[in-house]
């Protein structure tokens, strides 16, 4: 695999950064995962859009849309990918640690392709998921590497035998370690509301973008744990998640514990939006 690294292409092998690069410290990065589908990225505007705002919130002086050559090159160089990811992390720098923001001239990029295998279980089937307090910051909008907290919903999910942890601040369900969430109920799509208590995902805004064309109304509000366990159906957004249908909580079976009719339809758009 040939990746980049700070100008440079080189073998993953070989690739390296500093040991004093504020990410590796203080998670002082933020980073995309962009789909490929059919050798092409899927919303690149978007996630260079949603990259620069976090760039300028953690004021690390660089223009995302600069990398779009890096990111066409990478598809060149590693030819052949029908359907992978793009991982793309823009850090402040590497500098001796210290808590104040240095005004550093050279931020560290890395970016690379990959193919992925595709899983289809979750797509077809549904999946289980947990409630997990949600214990992160109110910056949770910004993409930043700092994602231990993600990481151990996830791990808690895995430990308990399900695919995902739902975040909840207090009674308010506000979305999954990976995934932003919409449940169901009367014919209505209902997703957290736009904040720092989110990531502004891309596939959210795709979804309630076709839901608007196919006649399906979103509300965009906080809502209960209680609230999702009543609902009639509930899926899971994300770039590697796409439209992921969840039948059960906690052990609860959600409506009627089979994947709902609203989300085969959302999920039908979503694969022609996506052209594969
Ligand atoms: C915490 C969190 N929420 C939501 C999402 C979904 O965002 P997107 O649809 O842009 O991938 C992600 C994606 O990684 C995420 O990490």
């Amino acid at each position: 695999m040939i990746v980049y690294v700070n100008g440079q292409w080189m073998d993953d092998s070989t690739a390296s950064v500093s040991f004093q690069d504020r990410a590796f410290v203080f998670a002082d990065a933020v980073y995309e995962v962009v789909y490929i589908y059919k050798g092409t990225y899927f919303k690149m505007d978007l996630h260079l859009e949603r990259m620069q705002n976090g760039l300028d919130k953690l004021r690390i002086p660089f223009r995302a849309d600069d990398l779009r050559s890096v990111f066409d090159e990478l598809l060149q160089r590693n030819p052949g990918i029908e359907r992978g990811i793009l991982y793309v992390q823009v850090t402040r720098g590497a500098a001796p640690r210290a808590h104040g923001l240095p005004r550093l001239e050279q931020p560290t990029v890395v970016a690379y392709v990959k193919p992925l295998q595709y899983d289809s279980r979750i797509w077809d089937n549904g999946g289980r998921a947990v409630f997990v307090e949600d214990l992160r910051w109110h910056m949770c909008n910004i993409k930043t590497t700092g994602l231990l907290l993600n990481c151990m919903a996830k791990e808690t999910a895995l430990e308990r035998g399900c695919d995902d942890a739902i975040f909840h601040r207090g009674e308010i369900v506000t979305e999954a370690s990976a995934s932003n969430l919409f449940i169901v109920k009367d014919g209505n799509l209902v997703t957290h509301p736009n904040g720092p208590w989110i990531l502004p995902g891309i596939t959210r805004h795709v979804v309630i973008e076709l839901a608007g064309k196919i006649g399906i109304p979103v509300i965009e509000r906080p809502f209960t744990k209680d609230e999702l366990l009543a609902a009639d159906e509930l899926f899971l957004t994300g770039t590697t998640s796409e439209v992921a249908p969840y039948v059960e909580v906690e052990g609860q079976p959600i409506g009627n514990g089979q994947v709902g009719p609203i989300t085969r339809r959302i999920q039908k758009a979503f694969r022609q939006a996506t052209g594969m």
